[in-house]
């Protein structure tokens, strides 16, 4: 039997005459108006900063065509060859995935990820109505007419010359394993430097820092590993200066090298390499903010997180203060960029060569909280967006003038011929509702839908390219 305890507080409070809304009632309605406060005040706070609003679709005129939804239809062909009814009983047929096909040299798609040169990109040649048109995945052209190699690459826009300098993995070598379970790889030949103006047209500017080819002590010597070279300009020394992932053939130095130079075309001088903060770096960026202040970003603790901290002022070293961020995420190849005072950060799963989901992240302040936000790819299939269009992250171009407006950079790795890897260039736009719940904020984004829409030709808008 239930016994009523007269001394008890009652837990319902009298609302109108007649009726009785319960305890529970009201504290629910309580954390209801305090989120949609904070909510309001975030947002209220964000577009009284930027003078703009940011929960929409970006509706810069320029930008429609590039956020047009592309799909892709690619029948998986069936595999050769005839099984027996017993065989058949006994292990069922796996079914193959896209990323199977990919992965599979001899795929009857290899086409599909890996055009020939037939297709190739030739800016020199009168392109007609194809000129300024990007086409993720085919072979890009220099103005020599050579295959562009600037892998795992990054982007300088030189403010002294009005020009774009592309710095990448120069990795025109045959590919081999130097241990029989260990990676594909192309012993070091240098940094390849590519200028343009119109981020379509590129002129070889040859290896900017180069391989040592006697010295086996050193890190440079061709069979360790120079990956993901990164180029910022120091306005206090006047100095060109390269970061980029050194390591050994069995990736186990995992450390940063740095190089510096008076010229964006170099040549470059290789300084030192170093284990930052004295933890294991792997793939890595660098990103130079607003007011000058440089920072790396690497993976660490064997790729289950991402650490962040800035550089010296003359960039050639790291401060002592680090954040661990996106903690037992996994997560390699960060890209970053900022929009509107907000950071974010592209970056892969950790599957070697081999494509996989990206993820975007975000961050008030760089150096965290950082929160995942989901995937950012639109477009093609299911596969092509589980597996990033069959690419890495490794850069963000900003497009001045065209707010929003970015051009992810990626890289299609092709593991039995390395040289063969392809560039996947797509537009990445900031705007729009996010998709996916965060992890703080009670569930809320905070920020708006970065995308990366897939095309299989785009070109920027004409206009951009005629105020360059
Ligand atoms: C990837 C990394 C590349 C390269 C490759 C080697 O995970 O992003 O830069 O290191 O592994 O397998």
């Amino acid at each position: 039997m239930r016994v009523r305890n007269k001394y008890r507080k009652p837990t319902a409070f009298p609302c109108n005459a007649g009726s009785r809304c319960s305890m529970s009632a009201v504290v629910w309605s309580l954390v209801g108006f305090l989120l949609v406060l904070h909510m309001y005040s975030r947002f209220s706070n964000i577009n009284a900063v930027n003078g703009d609003i940011q929960l929409r679709m970006s509706n810069h005129p320029l930008v429609h065509e590039l956020e047009q939804v592309e799909k892709e239809n690619i029948q998986i062909p069936h595999r050769k060859g005839k099984r027996s009814p017993r065989a058949a009983k006994r292990r069922p047929k796996r079914t193959t995935t896209l990323i199977d096909e990919f992965l599979d040299e001899n795929s009857q798609l290899r086409h599909v990820f890996f055009p020939d040169m037939k297709t190739a990109v030739n800016p020199i040649k009168d392109s007609g109505n194809d000129s300024y048109h990007y086409h993720p995945g085919r072979i890009w052209l220099d103005t020599e007419g050579n295959p562009i190699q600037a892998h795992g690459g990054g982007m300088l826009y030189d403010e002294r010359s009005n020009t774009y300098y592309w710095y990448g993995e120069y990795k025109d070598g045959p590919t081999y394993h130097a241990h029989k379970k260990g990676a594909a790889r192309v012993d070091i030949i240098g940094v390849g430097c590519y200028s343009s103006k119109d981020l379509w047209t590129w002129k070889n500017e040859g290896i900017v820092l180069a391989a040592e080819e006697t010295n086996e002590t050193h890190d440079l010597h061709k069979s360790n590993v120079l990956e993901r070279p990164k180029v910022i300009y120091n306005e206090n020394t006047g100095k060109y200066v390269m970061w980029m992932h050194i390591d050994d053939a069995n990736y186990t130095k995992a450390a940063v090298g740095i190089a510096i130079s008076d010229y964006p075309t170099g040549p470059f001088d290789y300084l030192r390499s170093q284990r930052p903060h004295g933890y294991d770096s792997r793939d890595m960026t660098i990103f130079k903010d607003d007011d000058g202040v440089a920072y790396l970003i690497y993976s660490s603790e064997d790729n289950s997180e991402l650490h962040i901290g800035p550089l010296t002022e003359d960039y050639l070293d790291v401060k002592p203060e680090m954040q661990r961020i996106l903690v037992g995420q996994h997560r390699e190849a960060p890209a970053l960029f900022k929009y509107q005072g907000t950071y974010y950060m592209i970056t892969s799963g950790c599957t070697g060569w081999a494509p996989n989901e990206a993820l975007a992240h975000a961050a008030e302040s760089i150096m965290g909280p950082w929160e995942t936000m989901g995937n950012p790819c639109i477009g093609g299939n299911k596969m092509f967006r589980l597996a990033t269009f069959f690419a890495q992250s490794t850069f963000v171009i900003p497009l001045p003038g065209i707010p929003g407006s970015y051009i992810f950079m990626a890289d299609r790795w092709n593991p039995a011929d390395l040289r063969d890897s392809r560039y996947v260039w797509l537009p990445l736009i900031v705007g729009g509702p996010a998709d996916r719940p965060f992890e703080f904020n009670f569930g809320f984004p905070l920020w708006p839908r970065v995308s990366i829409y897939w095309h299989r030709k785009w070109r920027l808008p004409l206009s951009w390219r005629a105020s360059k």
